[in-house]
């Protein structure tokens, strides 16, 4: 029995909301459940604690404060609110709370919803160069369109994944060249963008998702090729030296 009573009382005070969630651009038909028997009354539709509709029975809805002024805002059946066209500032707490008049009227509200409007992401990369050099730095921020907002991640040619929105290489090496791609997640949505980059005379190693040596041959051409050019150089410059 105490028992009882005490599982009433911590529900009485913790109300929770029934959650919603919808994307931007949306529809939403919140429903005001609870039980009318009086002919007179007085809905009030309430957003975060204030009251955003205001309707006597017979007359016509009254929409102030955030839902003052919209088009996309309808009072069905006489007691629903519906939202046609959900913006993000529409997220919070709605319910709706009656007063019957007359002999034996109640008073009540209805469930509480917590609307939650999002916006899946949309990465936008910024940054580069993206075409480098031995020692250079680059540098690649992802941004992303979103809400709520989103989480990171830098999925590098290696496989390897870094947390967070930027990418920096303080000191390129042949090894780092190939395709980066940054996901954005907010939990209602995911978006990838890739961005390669290359370095002047060598090919960019296909992505793996496990380390792969470095491309063979190259570095040995590469380290070759200036002691050839130089010799070269050398031999065009030494009549001239001579004469
Ligand atoms: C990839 O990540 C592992 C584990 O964090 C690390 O030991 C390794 O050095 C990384 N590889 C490269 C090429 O950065
Ligand atoms: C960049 O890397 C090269 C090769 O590993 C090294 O010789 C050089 O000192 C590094 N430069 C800086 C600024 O760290
Ligand atoms: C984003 O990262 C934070 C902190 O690691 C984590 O609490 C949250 O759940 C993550 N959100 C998503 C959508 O992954």
């Amino acid at each position: 029995m105490l028992l009882q009573v005490c599982l009433a009382a911590i529900l009485a005070v913790t109300v929770t909301a029934e959650s919603v969630s919808h994307q931007q651009g949306q529809s939403h038909l919140f429903e005001c459940d609870y039980p009318i028997s009086a002919d007179t009354y007085v809905i009030n539709w309430y957003k975060d604690g204030t009251s955003v509709m205001n309707y006597l029975s017979g007359g016509e809805p009254a929409f102030t404060e955030d839902l003052d002024d919209r088009t996309d805002v309808q009072f069905v059946n006489n007691r629903n609110l519906e939202i046609t066209n959900l913006r993000v500032s529409d997220e919070g707490e709605y319910y709706c709370s009656v007063i019957e008049i007359g002999a034996g009227g109640q008073s009540g509200d209805g469930t509480r919803y917590q609307l939650v409007v999002f916006v899946p992401p949309t990465i936008t990369l910024m940054g580069g160069p993206y075409e480098v050099e031995v020692g250079e730095m680059m540098m690649s921020t992802c941004r992303a369109n979103s809400h709520p907002p989103s989480n990171f991640t830098w999925t590098l040619p290696n496989g390897n994944v870094t947390q967070g929105a930027v990418l920096e290489i303080t000191n390129m090496t042949q090894a780092e060249i190939g395709t980066y791609m940054c996901t954005a997640d907010n939990g209602y949505g995911t978006d990838y963008e890739s961005v390669d980059i290359t370095m002047t005379g060598y090919a960019a190693p296909p992505m793996t998702t496990e380390s792969a040596p470095p491309v063979g041959g190259s570095d040995v051409m590469r380290a070759t090729g200036l002691p050839v050019i130089l010799l070269y150089i050398a031999s065009l410059l030494l009549p001239v030296v001579i004469s």
